[in-house]
């Protein structure tokens, strides 16, 4: 974090927003380990590998050593809701993750792939008109970034200022990745408490990551809160899928959520591995008619997709080596919070939130891609 940094920080409860750096290392211009010091109170919040965490009890990392090497006292807690405890829960499963897959996103081969996903989660031909997009952009927020490979990008081809924020350990590897960029901050904090003022953003992304709260529209709410009027939010969140898929993802999900990391990893080998074998014979079928009860539309198929859509997540891409494609399964099948929706249960959030502008965009069949814009007045 770099100290000018710390001005933007407003955490919930601090009552005039005043928040002294206090720094105990630093690396040129960042400050690596330090404490930010709620004005009039003996609260503050650590900053840690050179980011700030606004986390607070049972989601808070353990700072046992970091008191006891700068004689500092814990700041007390308020008691912790249930789900707080749900949401530690699922950080275990993306602070594993994150900490293997730190270059995820950021190698040439995966670079088609996950931009030419992001050009159809916002309608756009191409990358050049991706980069367009982000343009004009001044104060945007990346909620759950995870390695921070799209943070990267934006904060290349913007002219404001990104600010990601995690609640994992994915933050740290969001920072490794994006410090040497001078026009970006990370942040670890939960997004239902992040620490700004309302009204700070212009555009604001979470892809993937709602649904892994313990509830998704008041995650959608929360960030909604944050946006200024007339800017854009983008979210990506899991679909409800067919009966046969519903039935293997609650059977495979009873099981591999109680693994640890390792276990669930090799516990999705297999899947993987029938990701692979399914993909080699790059066959299709064509259906004449659809199956409505298993939610597969007519046409052709290929054969892999049919099956990773419709029944099990099985997924393969050639351009992935076989570790990031099981982590894929992984994370499909691991996490405690996983919420799948319909695009009818959106478009009802987005109602009661008075938005008039938003467009689902077609990326693909397991999730919704939403687009909306903050009414201005
Ligand atoms: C599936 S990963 C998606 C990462 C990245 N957006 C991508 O597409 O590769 C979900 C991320 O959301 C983060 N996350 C989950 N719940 C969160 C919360 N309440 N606040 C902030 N981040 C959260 C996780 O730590 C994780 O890094």
């Amino acid at each position: 974090m770099r100290k000018a940094d710390s001005s933007q920080f407003r955490p919930a409860g601090v009552a005039d927003g005043k928040l002294e750096l206090v720094s105990f290392r630093e690396d040129g211009e960042h400050v690596i380990e330090g404490i930010l010091k709620v004005g009039g109170t003996d609260n503050w919040f650590p900053i840690l590998q050179g980011v700030p965490s606004f986390l607070t009890g049972p989601l808070r990392p353990d700072l046992q050593d970091f008191c006891g090497r700068h004689g500092l006292a814990l700041p007390a807690d308020a008691p912790a809701a249930s789900t707080k405890l749900e949401q530690a829960k699922t950080n275990e499963t993306f602070s594993d993750k994150w900490r293997r897959f730190k270059t995820y996103g950021l190698q040439p081969e995966h670079e088609d792939f996950l931009f030419g996903w992001y050009c159809k989660k916002f309608a756009l031909p191409d990358r050049e008109a991706l980069k367009a997009f982000y343009r004009d952009r001044e104060r945007v927020l990346e909620v759950g970034p995870g390695s921070g490979f799209n943070t990267r990008f934006i904060a290349q081809n913007c002219k404001g200022h990104v600010t990601a924020l995690d609640i994992s350990d994915a933050a740290f590897t969001t920072f490794g990745n994006t410090s040497a960029l001078l026009n970006c901050t990370t942040v670890q904090a939960d997004l239902m408490d992040a620490p700004f003022a309302d009204g700070t953003f212009d555009f604001i992304i979470a892809d993937g990551v709602l649904h892994h709260t313990p509830d998704t529209k008041a995650a959608v709410n929360a960030l909604y809160r944050k946006l200024r009027p007339g800017g854009q939010f983008f979210f990506y969140v899991y679909r409800k899928m067919g009966a046969a898929r519903q039935f293997c993802d609650a059977m495979i999900r009873e099981h591999f959520t109680k693994l640890t990391p390792e276990e669930c990893y090799a516990a999705c080998e297999g899947l993987t591995v029938l990701g692979r074998e399914l993909s080699k014979l790059n066959a299709t079928i064509t259906l004449d008619t659809p199956i409505p009860v298993l939610g597969i539309p007519a046409g052709t198929h290929d054969v892999q997709r049919l099956i990773y859509y419709n029944f099990v997540k099985c997924f393969w891409n050639d351009s992935f080596d076989f570790e990031t494609n099981n982590m894929v399964n992984f994370d499909w099948y691991h996490p405690h919070n996983a919420w799948q929706h319909t695009q009818e249960e959106v478009a009802g959030w987005l109602e009661e939130l008075g938005v008039t502008t938003y467009q689902f965009n077609d990326s693909n069949p397991n999730g919704i891609s939403v687009l909306l814009t903050k009414p201005k007045v």
